[in-house]
């Protein structure tokens, strides 16, 4: 197991967001966990990632306990983020903001390869390398995001709502960039309200509701069962 998650809790003051979540991630998964809006996805990466504190319970990676550790703690073991919303520096050009994917690395070579891998994974991104982060549409922001946390290749890359937002062709053309990664090798951990998509691509998925997991399986039953069906993918 890469990454376990062990009956979290986590509050903010009176809101309970994590009820007790159980979740796990093997070496070379893509997993995937879908909820509505408020359900404590955002919550969830955010407690892995260091960024809120948990209450109580763990978070396990690598078989050491990481739990409200700093969160540039956690990023140098090798957990990187896909923030919700991208959040790339819209002032800077689009090597700028890759350039701060790569912060931890010190050889310009190893950074030189970083660069030229996310254009391979992104060409729209090469053609725009010199221009202003603020001018790209959402779908090139959402990619330059991507790109920016496989500047240093992670060992596990964490996703929040990549699609949201984004018109139909270029969430496919993310999607198929993601699944491409997922075959070379990268585990992922995918979350989504886009239940159609998120379950065709992963393998294995969770539901959460407010703040619990309800189900959980392999994509290709979740899809099939009538509660997953009725609620997430339109009946
Ligand atoms: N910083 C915060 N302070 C107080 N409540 C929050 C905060 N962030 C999220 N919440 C609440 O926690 C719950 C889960 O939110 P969130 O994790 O953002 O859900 P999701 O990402 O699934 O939409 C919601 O009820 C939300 O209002
Ligand atoms: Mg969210």
């Amino acid at each position: 197991m890469l990454l376990e998650i062990k009956d979290l809790n986590t509050r903010y003051g009176p809101i309970h967001a994590l009820k007790g979540v159980n979740l796990s991630v093997n070496e070379g998964e893509m997993v995937t966990l879908i909820g509505n809006n408020g359900a404590g996805k955002t919550t969830l990466l955010n407690t892995l990632t260091g960024l809120v504190h948990a209450a109580s319970g763990s978070v396990i990676f690598e078989g050491r306990d990481i739990t409200n550790k700093p969160a540039h703690q956690i990023m140098r073991g090798g957990i990187n983020m896909v923030p919700e919303g991208r959040q790339v520096f819209p002032s800077l050009t689009v090597e700028e903001n890759l350039r701060l994917g790569a912060y931890l690395i010190d050889k310009p070579r190893e950074i030189e390869r970083g660069y030229e891998s996310v254009y391979d994974l992104f060409p729209r991104l090469r053609e725009r390398r010199r221009q202003n982060a603020g001018t790209l549409s959402g779908g090139e922001q959402q990619m330059l995001a991507i790109g920016r946390a496989m500047m240093r290749t992670p060992k596990v890359l964490l996703l929040d709502e990549p699609s949201l937002g984004l018109a139909p062709n270029l969430i496919m053309n993310i999607f198929e960039v993601l699944e491409r990664i997922h075959r070379d090798g990268m585990t992922i951990l995918l979350i989504e309200q886009n239940a159609n998509l998120a379950l065709d691509a992963a393998d294995r998925g969770y539901v959460l509701e407010t703040g619990r997991i309800v189900l959980e399986g392999k994509c290709s039953d979740l899809k099939r069962d009538p509660a997953v069906k009725k609620a997430y993918l339109g009946g």
